[in-house]
């Protein structure tokens, strides 16, 4: 196929007005240690500071297969769902393509609020930062905890170094190849975007055709092993 294609109450502030947050200069609070409950509470980055909300996992409680992007987009983070833009549109094409069922796949982002930067009107996607990534892989282990999928396909780097824990990996040594992590088999491929916006049209079809292609294989992996147990692991246990 060608490719065409209330901000939470501030923690501690005690009269229950909405707040940004701010400390006594203009940064917002962060809080690196904290374990929050909920999304709407999280200050274990900066990041929530200027998002409309984060944006949690999406899909079966127990799919057998975890779809992880980066983060959300300008459309996520007003919906509250993740790929639900112009990225999740290739990638539901992609999904029919590789003939997985969403009801066979959980979505989520390595990090679960949207960093932007002002472009007049517009808001434009910042890559996140490694200190991010890694604030938000508390978000990540709770959800590998609870769906406990066998297969987790990463799509972009992003996503890569949050599933692996491991902040120096390359997307181009993983593409292709089928890693294991923490009992879980890992199928990395291109992010959607990439696919979306590459600059000619033969990288956009071959970046599409690999997320088809990883999608089918992480399909196959989850058909073959459905008989194998759940694995449950908490990582920072
Ligand atoms: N890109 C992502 O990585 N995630 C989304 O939810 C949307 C776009």
């Amino acid at each position: 196929m060608r490719v065409s294609h209330s901000r939470p109450p501030a923690i501690g502030d005690d009269k229950g007005e909405p707040s940004k947050g701010h400390a006594s200069s203009d940064a917002p609070v962060i809080e690196r240690d904290q374990q929050p409950a909920t999304l709407d509470v999280c200050r274990r980055c900066a990041l929530w500071h200027d998002a409309t909300q984060g944006v949690p996992g999406a899909g079966p409680k127990h799919a057998p297969i975890m779809l992880v992007g980066e983060q959300p987009g300008d459309q996520e983070d007003r919906e509250g769902k993740p790929f639900v833009g112009p990225a999740g549109r290739l990638l539901d094409d992609a999904l029919q393509e590789a003939g997985v069922g969403r009801k066979d796949v959980y979505i989520t982002n390595a990090v679960k609020h949207f960093k932007w930067t002002p472009r007049g009107k517009r808001r434009m996607h910042k890559t996140p930062a490694q200190r991010e990534i890694e604030a938000c892989e508390y978000w990540l282990a709770k959800e590998l905890e609870s769906v406990a999928p066998h297969v987790i396909v990463a799509m972009g780097v992003t996503a890569l170094k949050a599933v692996l824990e491991e902040k120096s990996v390359r997307l181009g040594d993983a593409l292709g190849k089928t890693l294991e992590h923490g009992g879980r088999v890992i199928v990395a491929t291109y992010h959607p975007s990439f696919a979306l916006r590459a600059p000619d049209a033969e990288t956009r079809d071959s970046a599409y055709a690999a997320i088809v292609a990883a999608l089918r294989q992480a399909g196959e992996i989850a058909a073959r092993d459905r008989k194998r147990k759940p694995t449950r692991i908490n990582r920072h246990a």
